[in-house]
């Protein structure tokens, strides 16, 4: 498939207690893909685990690509074996960089607020808007100093812009939205990105302000995947199958069980990975990676979690 590619980790450092930064180049040493700030790329991990990590390199390195990468206990696998088994001279496929959080550099001021590992994509931003001469605030939130990651890096490179907010270091110097965002401009945007709870708190901090939803950009990379429901039957066309769904099962579970294998990564619908054609029937669309108007057409739907509003869907597979 042309939009995979080889890639040697040529370098990897622990940039705080729990988060490894990865460096990979192609391993034929030709330039890699462009990519602009906010991308993410695939990593296939191993044979059954394919994850999505945002580019936190400099937009427009083609030399090589970075990762910042959290070891996360609650996990489902990836960043635990990408902690514990990849290391320099590994190869590893990786896909193209594909943009779903693009930044608008029409802003007069850009406030950037990551929690966590969300900082990843953040800081690809934060080097956009230096090299293009914007104002911006890079606010970087984790609970306990020692989460802290990438910190000389981000001194160094954006100095009085940054801003770190520690949990455990006092209220103080916490984000407090009401006077750290400022007053509500037209010409403000903000984006966030980290865990659900912070992105939501920022998100709804902001609109209290006063911002507007096309002020307001973010990005998930964990979110909730509701899964209730009723049953419903799914009709594989090309495999001539009859299926079966129950509540609280998702379509590719049910078609697995029937030896009907679909190709997924995130399983959160963020990534688009198991996207299949809709012959009949309407979707009832739990994903974040369709747009408003695609889900209104009714002829795609990712399996790995959005279900059905009538009682039978037919589809392409
Ligand atoms: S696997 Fe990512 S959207 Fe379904």
């Amino acid at each position: 498939m042309n939009n995979l590619i080889q890639a040697t980790i040529t370098e990897r450092q622990m940039m705080s207690s729990d988060v490894v930064s990865l460096t990979l180049t192609q391993v034929d040493g030709s330039p890699l893909p462009v990519f602009e700030a906010g991308a993410h790329i695939s990593v296939h991990v191993n044979e059954d685990t394919i994850r999505q990590y945002s580019l936190c390199s400099v937009p427009g390195e083609t030399v090589f690509y970075r990762l910042g990468i959290l070891k996360d206990p609650k996990s489902r696998g990836g960043s635990i074996a990408i902690h514990d088994q990849l290391k320099v001279g590994d190869t590893v496929t990786i896909s193209i960089p594909n943009n779903l959080f693009p930044l608008d550099m029409t802003a007069e001021h850009s406030i950037l607020a990551g929690g966590g590992i969300g900082i990843t994509p953040m800081i690809a931003m934060a080097y956009a808007l230096k090299a293009a001469g914007k104002s911006f605030t890079l606010h970087y939130c984790v609970r306990a100093h020692k989460e802290v990651a990438f910190l000389e890096e981000l001194q160094r490179d954006f100095g009085d812009a940054l801003q770190v907010h520690c949990d455990d270091l006092g209220d103080e110097q916490r984000l407090n939205p009401a006077t750290d965002f400022g007053a509500p401009d037209a010409g403000t945007h903000i984006y966030t990105c980290g865990p659900s709870g912070f992105m939501d708190w920022i998100m709804s901090s902001a609109r209290e302000l006063g911002f507007q939803d096309n002020q307001i950009h973010f990005e998930y990379f964990t979110v909730e995947v509701d899964s209730s429901g009723e049953g419903f039957t799914v009709v594989a066309e090309q495999s001539g199958k009859t299926i079966s769904v129950a509540s609280g099962q998702s379509i590719v579970q049910a078609l697995a069980a029937e030896g009907i294998k679909v190709e997924v990564s995130c399983e959160q619908g963020i990534c688009g990975t198991c996207i299949v054609d809709v012959l009949e029937g309407e979707p009832d669309h739990r994903d974040q990676f369709l747009t408003d108007d695609e889900k209104a057409d009714n002829d795609q739907i990712a399996v790995c979690c959005s279900r059905s509003k009538s009682p039978v869907l037919v589809l392409d597979i």
